[in-house]
């Protein structure tokens, strides 16, 4: 028996990283998994690998995108009972250097994004009798990081709408919880992934080097490491009786200062 049976969940930004894992963790726990993202190549063959998983093109952003992906959702499955509120870009900057476009356009995918998921989604799982919504955050959502001004801003913008949303939807039944990784060995803290011609196990290797003195555990995250809390703080029967709480995930960095 699956820790997800019978569940169907939305996942944005599911095309790659930490979103792709979920929807194969998910997947495998029983879940029926609705993979959304903008790549839609990607988007397409991941859930056609995973099977009995639907890709939408959606653009976290675009409101009425909401509408038709949760509309193609209960076509195909029938209800919505989870959201996983995953998709994210990242730029960096030095604060009075960030044009304006460029931090509006951070807000609207990271910030707006999420605030749309929610209110596009959760009337559906309270419809289905309840259910979560898993919020992506970061470990800049609880402290800052010079040169991701405007990302820590959206960061913590995402773990204040958590509070209010668990606040607000626990009489209906919904828990809302947020992630909050460190660093992640996905796309966005290791480009090299994305060149075909890059040895990814180097890359990687480069990155736990990185790492080993900053983080307590001594290396990066996997991607498959933030897949499980998320489905922790899905499934019903391990995380119940939470709601309205922001997890770290990061090795340790956010414990203390290292001695090096
Ligand atoms: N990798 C890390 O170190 C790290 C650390 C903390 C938090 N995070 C957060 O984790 C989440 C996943 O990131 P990742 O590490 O897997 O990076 P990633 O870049 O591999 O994946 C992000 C996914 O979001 C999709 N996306 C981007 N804009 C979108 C939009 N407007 N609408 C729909 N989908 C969109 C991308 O196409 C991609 O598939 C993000 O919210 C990110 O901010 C990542």
């Amino acid at each position: 028996m699956g820790k997800l049976d019978g569940r169907v969940v939305i996942i944005t930004g599911a095309a790659r990283g930490q979103g792709e894992q979920e929807a194969r963790l998910f997947a495998a726990e029983g879940a029926k998994v609705v993979v959304a993202d903008v790549l839609d190549d990607q988007g397409e063959a991941v859930a056609k690998e995973i099977g009995n998983a639907l890709y939408v093109h959606l653009d976290v952003s675009k409101e009425e995108e909401w509408g038709a992906a949760v509309a193609a959702a209960k076509a195909a499955f029938g209800k919505v009972d989870g959201l996983v509120n995953n998709a994210g870009i990242l730029r960096f900057n030095e604060l009075v250097s960030t044009p304006l476009d460029e931090f509006m356009q951070i807000v609207n995918v990271n910030q707006v994004g999420a605030f749309l998921g929610i209110k596009n989604v959760a009337p559906e799982i309270a419809e289905a009798g309840g259910g979560s919504i898993v919020n992506t955050a970061s470990y800049t959502g609880v402290t800052g990081m010079a040169y991701v001004g405007a990302y820590a801003a959206t960061k913590h913008a995402i773990v204040g709408l958590t509070k209010v949303a668990a606040l607000e939807l626990a009489a209906r039944n919904i828990r809302v919880n947020a992630v909050c990784p460190g660093a992640i060995d996905t796309a966005m803290s290791n480009p090299a992934q994305l060149d075909p011609n890059a040895n990814t196990e180097e890359s990687a290797a480069a990155l736990d080097g990185l790492y080993r003195k900053l983080v307590p555990l001594g290396r990066v995250g996997r991607p498959e490491e933030v897949a499980r809390l998320a489905l922790f703080l899905t499934a019903q029967e391990d995380s119940a009786y939470i709601t309205g709480q922001p997890f770290v995930i990061d090795g340790g960095w956010l414990a203390g200062v290292s001695v090096l």
